[in-house]
């Protein structure tokens, strides 16, 4: 099958032919028809996880496809399902067939096309595991979005706002048409206004942007404020110091989070934007698209 090799760190991916995984017991094979590209594909090709990953490997972390075969402890798909889903650091969806752990699929939105569906997983399971396990928000709180405008900010503030969470984002001007869409209840331009003058005190923070942006969120936090981010944290003594909880996040694999956010789908309640779409086989010009923010946000997707 054909595959998007990475064989050296910091070197161009190709695609190559490898062989066919097969799955095991609590694996699921998927003939894979779509997969996007996310922030963490061009950190990992970059070498910057090499402490963590082994080289060679394939690229690739969304996906939509068809199931093929299952192992003998998979229960919840079958094959010829048409399903979603995201896989853990280990790469491998930039392929014609790739090979997923149990928690890692499920039913895709039937709503959805292929190329809508493999735009969700990561993103959105970032966005909502960070709402509902790490900042645990809750009807009437006020929440800042940091980055509302990318694919995990706009996922967080579609969820947040079916919670009934009031919602303030930080965007550029470039995306003003996309966050107004968004249903926000105040959106600011970080570029012009720093957001510290403009955005009242809030109960919680979700950071889809790590840095300097964490300490400063300090100072419109309530006491006893939470604060996650999906980037680098910064900024942790102080946190302490002021009594707030301030944390990082690691998205995991989840069939229920997977489940419920294509039941959300699914009832028109959240909406996917993809804005670009690629051939596999152009795999390196949906990489540049994908960096490309010069005209406002982007999701990219390859077909296969
Ligand atoms: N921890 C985890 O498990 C996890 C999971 C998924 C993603 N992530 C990380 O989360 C981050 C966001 O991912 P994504 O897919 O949403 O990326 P994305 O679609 O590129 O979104 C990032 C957004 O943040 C905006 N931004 C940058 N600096 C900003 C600032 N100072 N104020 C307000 N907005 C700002 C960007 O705007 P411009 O277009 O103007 O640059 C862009 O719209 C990435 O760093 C990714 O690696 C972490």
């Amino acid at each position: 099958m054909k595959a998007v090799r990475i064989n050296q760190w910091g070197q161009p991916a190709q695609i190559e032919d490898i062989d066919r995984p097969s799955p095991a017991s609590d694996e699921v094979l998927v003939r894979v028809h779509a997969a996007s590209i996310n922030p963490i594909d061009v950190i990992v090709a970059a070498g910057y996880l090499q402490a963590m990953l082994t080289v060679p490997m394939t690229a690739g972390t969304d996906f939509a496809g068809e199931v093929i075969t299952v192992g003998a402890d998979v229960s919840h798909v079958n094959p010829g399902d048409s399903v979603y889903g995201c896989i853990a650091l280990r790469g491998g969806t930039f392929a014609e067939y790739v090979v997923v752990k149990v928690a890692e699929v499920a039913a895709k939105p039937s709503s959805l096309d292929s190329i809508q569906a493999a735009s969700v997983p990561l993103s959105a399971l970032t966005a909502w595991q960070g709402l509902n396990r790490s900042l645990k928000i809750k009807a009437g709180e006020r929440l800042l979005i940091h980055g509302v405008a990318g694919n995990v900010g706009s996922f967080a503030a579609q969820f947040a706002r079916l919670s009934g969470v009031e919602v303030i984002g930080t965007a550029a001007a470039k995306d003003e048409a996309f966050v107004r869409s968004l249903g926000l209840n105040r959106w600011i331009d970080h570029t012009k206004t720093k957001f510290e003058e403009e955005a009242g005190e809030v109960d919680a923070v979700f950071a889809s942007i790590g840095g300097e942006v964490i300490p400063r969120s300090f100072a419109v936090m309530k006491p006893a404020g939470r604060l996650v981010t999906t980037g680098q944290m910064a900024g942790a003594d102080e946190a302490q110091q002021r009594g707030l909880q301030a944390t990082g996040m690691a998205c995991e694999a989840s069939i229920d989070d997977l489940a419920a956010i294509a039941r959300l789908i699914d009832a028109g309640e959240v909406k996917v934007h993809v804005t670009d779409t690629v051939p596999f086989d152009q795999f390196q010009r949906g990489f540049e698209l994908h960096q490309d923010h010069s005209r406002g946000r982007r999701k990219v997707v390859l077909t296969l």
